[in-house]
């Protein structure tokens, strides 16, 4: 088993360059079997959730090649050979449903289980279900798989998404860009990483238009062509870095960044006593010792508000704020789970349904922590910067999904952090 081990209480300065983003590179990966040739993807970051849609495409019959060192990804749907994915993995990650889209509008025909991953939530599969079936894909259900097909072919549809969901979104996308006639998607997702995939697919012929008020039009095209598309940088990975530096304080400068799509996220910091300067790719953070508390609630939002990505990583560095903040999470029901970990730490949180009273402490202690998910793992790691003493960080392989190697980024900065 690994851990980290983090000795906190050090001042983080330097440069990082932020790698492409985890939530746009796995459903471009998905959207790739789509392809009747060769998908050239760059900036394609080297994280397990990377190698476990690797793992898919290369069960699927899809050829790839990717080359970690240059972070370049080449991707072949040509001869793809299969329309099912495993159970061991599609429990791996909870992203093996971003390949249903994609695997329909290829193959007609889709066999998965339920998704697995980070546990934050019931994360039901309902609407993706249903705004399949208004294209015309018959669903059948067992206990334990799902059963897909499209026998007379997909077909455009108006679907109308009671929440702007971000997977369904792109799954939709995914189904209507070679289905017959026009889908029209109302209140859509508007993430950054939704036009990214949106970006990768009309390079390969799609016809895919954002309009105003979450509005998607896609024209159905007879299929996609080879491609070349690079990643979008990671705006919670950058968010993360940017938190750990406002946690310990310092001068640390995140490029490969980009602060339009971070307009929810950057004023935060400045709230929390910190300086931030913006280029157009990238993000300074000038942060002394203590950070202040939140003078308003912080409320999780779709985009364009302040994502849920980046509440635990924000919990972690108010843990230590003088004064006490507020945040009410809003899209996942059980994204807390890392509050008992912190208050092992000394952390004074009170959560009351989807509220959470942060009241800030002097002092952190070093304890041994478990993480709970991907993002409540890495606002550990943020808690443990600030610390007296070691904290040590079990369950890593959750971080890892997400992160490239995160303890070697802030040892990078100067922190003492180590994997054992
Ligand atoms: C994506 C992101 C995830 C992020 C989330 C919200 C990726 C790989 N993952 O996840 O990091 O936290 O967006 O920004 O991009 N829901 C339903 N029925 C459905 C689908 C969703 O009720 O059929 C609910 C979910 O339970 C949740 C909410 O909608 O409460 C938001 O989920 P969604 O936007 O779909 O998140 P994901 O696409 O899974």
């Amino acid at each position: 088993m690994q851990i980290f081990k983090v000795n906190g209480g050090r001042k983080l300065s330097g440069e990082i360059v932020s790698g492409g983003a985890k939530n746009a590179v796995l459903p471009i990966l998905a959207a790739a079997v789509l392809i009747d040739g060769e998908a050239v993807i760059e900036d394609v970051p080297e994280l397990s959730d990377t190698y476990s849609a690797v793992r898919i495409l290369s069960h699927l019959g899809v050829k790839v090649n990717y080359c970690n060192t240059g972070k370049t990804a080449s991707v072949n749907a040509s001869q793809i050979s299969s329309f099912e994915i495993p159970d061991d993995m599609m429990k791996e990650m909870r992203s093996s449903i971003f390949f249903l889209g994609p695997i329909i509008g290829r193959t007609g025909s889709c066999r998965i289980s339920y998704p697995g991953g980070c546990d934050i939530g019931l994360r039901p599969i309902d609407m993706h279900i249903s705004a399949l079936e208004q294209m015309g894909v018959k669903v059948t259900h067992t206990a334990k798989h799902l059963y897909f097909s499209a026998d007379k072919g997909l077909r455009g549809a108006k679907i109308a998404l009671r929440f702007p969901s971000v997977g369904t979104t792109e799954n939709i996308i995914c189904a209507a860009v070679t289905a017959k006639g026009e889908t029209v998607i109302t209140n859509a997702a508007r993430e950054p990483e939704v036009v990214d995939l949106v970006k990768f697919l009309n390079a390969a012929g799609a016809k895919i238009k954002f309009e105003s008020g979450g509005r998607i039009t896609i024209q159905g095209v007879p299929k996609l062509h080879s491609l070349h598309h690079t990643v979008m940088p990671d705006r919670i990975a950058a968010a993360t870095i940017l938190a750990g530096t406002a946690a310990a304080g310092g001068l640390v400068t995140v490029r490969n960044c980009q602060p339009l799509d971070m307009e929810a996220i950057l004023p935060l910091f400045e709230a929390m006593g910190s300086s931030i300067y913006c280029g157009r790719d990238y993000v300074t953070i000038n942060s002394g010792k203590r950070p202040k508390a939140l003078p308003e609630k912080l409320t999780t939002m779709v985009y364009p508000g302040f994502p849920t990505d980046a509440q635990s990583v924000i919990m972690g560095a108010l843990c230590k704020a003088s004064g006490t903040s507020i945040i009410e999470e809003t899209i996942f029901e059980n994204r807390y789970r890392h509050v008992p970990e912190m208050q092992k730490m000394g952390a004074d949180i009170v959560v009351s349904g989807q509220t959470a009273v942060i009241k800030g402490v002097k002092r952190l202690h070093g304890a041994r922590v478990k993480a709970t998910d991907l993002r409540g793992g890495a606002g550990m790691v943020i808690a443990g910067l600030t610390a007296e003493g070691e904290t040590e960080i079990e369950d890593i392989r959750f971080i890892d999904r997400g992160y490239e190697q995160l303890e070697v980024t802030f040892a990078s900065l100067g922190a003492d952090i180590k994997r054992i």
